[in-house]
């Protein structure tokens, strides 16, 4: 294997999915990953699937657990102020809705329909943008792999972005950061719950039917050691306190992570045979949902690119794949700000967000523009 029309760095959601929708295009590729399989299977990340990302996987052939087993969500809770409103979305977007389904679920089907060759422990050392050669290390020797295209969908701590010759970055780093676990309890919502409260942001999320995902608001110096089990659901039960007789469920905890809080966006993705796709280019907090379905974006036009026959679109990936890069960019910033306590923010900032709480809760205007940006504007 020493030469491939497009070599894909990177398997997760986008070299996963960039690779099976080329090779659905008799594209020749290869994808070099640097983990093992039971790794990138098993590493918790997102789980809600805007509608593009739900119609890409089924229209290319991956959506059949995702249909069996994922949850279609027709609307999420704002809870402040120990209120409750909904925010629906059939009705505001035109019936588009968003799938609760993890992301290590749409690797594992990925993975199992993958054609062409994926070499895991792979680790590619370089790119060069202008031959398009990538080197790399596997099996305890080192390779040479000539691409006529190589694409970086290597994450944020990838090698891609170093290999581009000139690249503007762009960045916000939040003063908070996200304790997230997984409970094996039954979700105590059947929808999501985004809580603003006055000791920082919470989140309830779920897997299944039988498995709760929830989010905790912590400090960036917090370490996991900082928070037993019982202080996570104290906190979570006060931050979701609201009128009424709802209860949040306790369960076994069965994974926890502490993840910082960024804004990134690197400009250009392209420069001559390399390109960049998903965490490799942007990076967004989690507060929007859009991570995992932005580098499907990326992969769904570059696909679309690299398989030719239309012109232009290779030339113009970058510029049209980072308009919705930065109008996700802007949806996350603003969920974020809206919901999260800024240790440094004022009295007078905090009552500016309880101001657009409440305007988001009760101006259909204001919820329809939440709505259509959260279950994901319309690829074309
Ligand atoms: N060589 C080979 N593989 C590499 C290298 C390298 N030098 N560097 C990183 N990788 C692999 C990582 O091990 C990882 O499996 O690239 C993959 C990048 O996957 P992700 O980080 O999941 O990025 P992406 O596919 O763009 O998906 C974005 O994943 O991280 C979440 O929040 C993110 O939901 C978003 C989604
Ligand atoms: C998740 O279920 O992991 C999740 C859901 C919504 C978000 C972020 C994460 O905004």
């Amino acid at each position: 294997m020493t030469h491939t029309r497009v070599g894909i760095i990177g398997a997760g959601p986008a070299g996963l999915l960039l690779g099976h929708l080329l090779s659905a295009r008799g594209v020749d590729n290869v994808i070099l990953e640097s983990r093992t399989r039971e790794h990138v299977e098993h590493r918790q990340r997102a789980g809600i699937l805007e509608q593009n990302t739900v119609d890409v996987l089924r229209a290319c052939g991956a959506g059949a657990r995702m249909d069996r087993q994922g949850l279609v969500h027709e609307g999420i809770e704002l809870r402040f102020d120990r209120e409750s409103h909904r925010v629906d979305f059939p009705s505001l977007t035109g019936g588009r809705t968003v799938m609760v389904y993890a992301q290590t679920e749409v690797v594992k089907d990925l993975i199992a329909l993958r054609e062409g060759p994926l070499l895991f422990e792979a680790e590619a050392l370089s790119a060069d943008p202008e031959t398009g050669v990538v080197r790399y290390r596997h099996d305890g020797g080192q390779h040479e792999l000539r691409c006529d295209f190589v694409v970086a969908c290597d994450g944020f701590h990838g090698i891609g972005r170093a290999a581009m010759p000139s690249i503007t970055t762009f960045q916000r780093d939040y003063p908070f950061a996200w304790l997230g676990i997984l409970a094996d309890v039954p979700p105590s919502c059947e929808e999501l719950i985004y809580a603003h409260h006055e000791r920082g942001f919470a989140l309830h999320s779920m897997r299944s039917p039988h498995v709760s995902r929830l989010y905790l608001q912590v400090d960036p110096r917090d370490k996991l050691a900082d928070w037993s089990d019982e202080r996570i659901w104290d906190e979570l039960e006060t931050r979701f306190a609201v009128e009424g007789d709802w209860k949040l469920e306790r369960g076994p905890i069965t994974d926890r992570s502490i993840t910082p809080m960024r804004s990134f966006v690197a400009e250009p993705m392209r420069h001559r045979r390399l390109f960049l796709a998903g965490d490799a280019a942007h990076i967004v907090p989690p507060t929007g949902a859009k991570g995992l379905n932005l580098a499907v974006a990326d992969v769904t036009l570059l696909a679309r690119a690299l398989a030719g026959g239309e012109e232009g679109l290779l030339d113009g990936y970058s510029e049209t794949a980072l308009r919705r890069v930065w109008r996700a960019e802007h949806f996350s910033y603003q969920m974020t700000s809206m919901l999260h306590r800024d240790p440094h923010q004022t009295p007078f900032d905090y009552r500016l967000q309880l101001s657009q709480l409440r305007y988001t809760a009760a101006s259909p205007a204001a919820r329809a523009c939440l709505a259509e940006n959260y279950v994901g504007l319309p690829l074309s």
